[in-house]
């Protein structure tokens, strides 16, 4: 039957959800597949049943796609969708809540302290370099692709980059810097059947893996093979099913980590559950490292849509 390509939306990462989805619109037709765009912005949910949609793949990033409401819809018109569920998304859009979880199984995760946007002072965010030590990292606690994020060097940057965060969400994390390796794992499938794919080891020009050179340049090198010390790219592997596991997702999803560079010890920190599918993302990247083309993982994610 008839497919839609979720993509677009709302959110901050709507641009990046449009070249996702056009990857995944073109991957699937060159498959076949009888699938169409449909930009839950542009029009109401409920004309996917009205034009007989039978499945969706969602390419949507950041809120209203991928935190589960638009999960919540499909599951109100009984429409099988690509991913994790209504909880397994809405837990994983919320980077302390994910944490949350991560520490209540005993995974680890870099310390944090949450800022609520009306319920902090001054003093209190002049007060997080002495609990967290510096560099620290403030992120809006629901968005993705880097937007909002501020490494912070001194403490007189702290005002200003919790503003460019609490712009962005109400909720505001605040969390230690792991100084090592940042890494990606992708994990596809659900339950006991969940497996990792290839590591990838991300070496970004002095540690600026931002919203730029994560789509828009080609300064950013990916690794992989990610060549890291014995043991650790398998070590990593079983750590982000954990992670993933835990929070109950299905389908696919991508774990990000950071490795301690002194002690080797990897920390997540937080996961993605409908990761990016441009030209320039990693799940892509890493299932042609194990032998999967970019066509194949499509056709495979919306072979596992479900309710
Ligand atoms: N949030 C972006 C799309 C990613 O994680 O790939
Ligand atoms: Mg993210």
């Amino acid at each position: 039957g008839k497919v839609a390509v979720l993509m677009g939306g709302r959110s901050a990462e709507r641009e990046v959800s449009l070249m996702s989805g056009q990857g995944v619109l073109q991957a699937l037709r060159a498959r076949g597949v009888d699938a169409h765009a449909f930009d839950p912005a542009q029009q109401p949910m409920d004309e996917l049943q009205r034009q007989g949609f039978a499945r969706c793949f969602i390419a949507l990033h950041g809120r209203f796609g991928e935190d589960g409401t638009v999960q919540g819809a499909l599951e109100l018109l009984g429409i099988p969708y690509t991913g994790a569920g209504v909880m397994a998304s809405s837990m994983s859009i919320d980077k302390v809540m994910t944490k949350r979880v991560w520490q209540a199984e005993g995974l680890p995760t870099p310390r944090h302290v949450l800022l609520q946007r009306g319920h902090f002072t001054a003093a209190q965010v002049c007060d997080i370099p002495a609990q967290l030590g510096l560099p620290l990292i403030v992120k809006p606690a629901r968005e993705g692709s880097s937007l909002g994020v501020t490494k912070v060097t001194t403490a007189s940057q702290m005002q200003d980059a919790v503003a460019a965060a609490v712009a962005l969400d109400t909720d505001v994390l605040c969390e230690q810097f792991i100084a090592g390796d940042e890494v990606t794992c992708p994990v596809l499938g659900a339950g006991s059947d969940a497996r990792a794919l290839p590591v990838i080891h991300i070496v970004a020009p002095e540690g600026q893996y931002d919203y730029q050179n994560k789509y828009f340049t080609d300064v950013t090198e990916y690794r992989v093979p990610c060549n890291l010390p014995a043991g650790e790219e398998a070590a990593i592997q079983a750590l982000v099913v954990k992670a993933y596991r835990v929070l109950g997702c299905r389908g696919w999803g991508r774990v990000d980590v950071m490795i301690d560079a002194a002690t080797r010890q990897p920390y997540l920190l937080e996961i993605n559950t409908s990761p990016g599918m441009t030209g320039h993302s990693l799940v892509p990247m890493a299932a042609k490292a194990d032998g999967v083309s970019y066509e194949d993982l499509c056709v495979q994610l919306l072979a596992d849509a479900s309710l």
